[in-house]
């Protein structure tokens, strides 16, 4: 079953991820160097986070944000400041068979939580390959294990993780695969780095919080996979609370793939 997440809330969930902890862009982006003459592809850039601090922060001027969503867009458009108009332009086009404008175009592209997100991560994964100038790089930061990682005695909500990692047609642990997916794409120098993400104390509370944001954006989906509302809350209504005890521990892995088009 295919992720979708146009509703409307997905986007505040997207602005305030970047103020938590073990989301942060600098965290992941401030070790690379980022010219302001590259032409820069945000691919799959949602509300358009990443887009203004590449601008903002790291001075680039020239930034295409790509995304499938047309909701997206349109709150990443209203999120920018008149004067960023010039240096920021977005596109709704589907990742996985991008048109032939977007070949060739790009110094460096990055794909910041989107591949854990599309059915064929390696697809993907070639378009951009594409879509870089030749020497450009590709920055790839996906998550492995998240959300699903919470270990918990509770069989019931075992039962229904156990359900959701079966029916989506996603990888939620497409983060450890990306150095061999790099290179099976054709990307040479492939790089990776990993930051380990244990949920305790404030990091637990911001990720419960984060959980109920990502709940109330997918509830449609959840009905639908899960098979009726009753079965979607009540796996909804135990997550939370197993997240909340303490003993129940939720580690998960973030990776950042970096590599060239030779
Ligand atoms: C979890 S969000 C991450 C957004 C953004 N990169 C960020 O870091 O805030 C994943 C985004 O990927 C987009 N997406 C998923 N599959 C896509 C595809 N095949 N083509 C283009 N965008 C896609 C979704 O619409 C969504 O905006």
């Amino acid at each position: 079953m295919s992720y979708t997440m146009d509703a409307e809330i997905e986007a505040t969930r997207l602005e305030r991820q970047v103020d938590q902890a073990n989301y942060r862009l600098g965290d992941e982006f401030d070790c690379f160097r980022v010219s302001p003459t590259e032409c820069v592809l945000d691919a799959g850039c949602g509300s358009g986070v990443l887009c203004r601090y590449l601008l903002r922060e790291r001075g680039v001027r020239q930034i295409h944000g790509i995304d499938s969503s047309s909701v997206r867009l349109d709150q990443a458009r209203r999120l920018l400041l008149a004067r960023e108009r010039d240096a920021i332009t977005f596109f709704e086009a589907d990742l996985s068979s991008l048109e032939p404008r977007f070949r060739q175009q790009y110094d460096t592209a990055i794909a910041r939580y989107v591949l854990e997100h599309v059915p064929d991560a390696l697809a993907v994964l070639r378009e951009l390959h594409e879509a870089l100038k030749q020497g450009g790089r590709l920055i790839a930061v996906d998550l492995d294990g998240v959300f699903v990682n919470l270990s918990t005695p509770n069989a019931a909500l075992r039962d229904y993780l156990d359900e959701l990692v079966d029916k989506v047609d996603f990888d939620l642990f497409v983060g450890r695969k990306l150095p061999w997916l790099m290179r099976e794409a054709g990307f040479v120098d492939v790089e990776y780095e990993t930051r380990l993400i244990d949920c305790r104390g404030a990091s637990r509370r911001e990720e419960a919080e984060n959980t109920r944001m990502r709940f109330a954006a997918l509830g449609p989906f959840l009905r639908k996979l899960f098979g009726s509302d009753q079965r979607s809350e009540q796996f909804q209504r135990l997550y939370l609370k197993e997240l909340e005890k303490p003993e129940n521990t939720l580690v998960f892995t973030k990776f950042i793939g970096v590599g060239r088009k030779g």
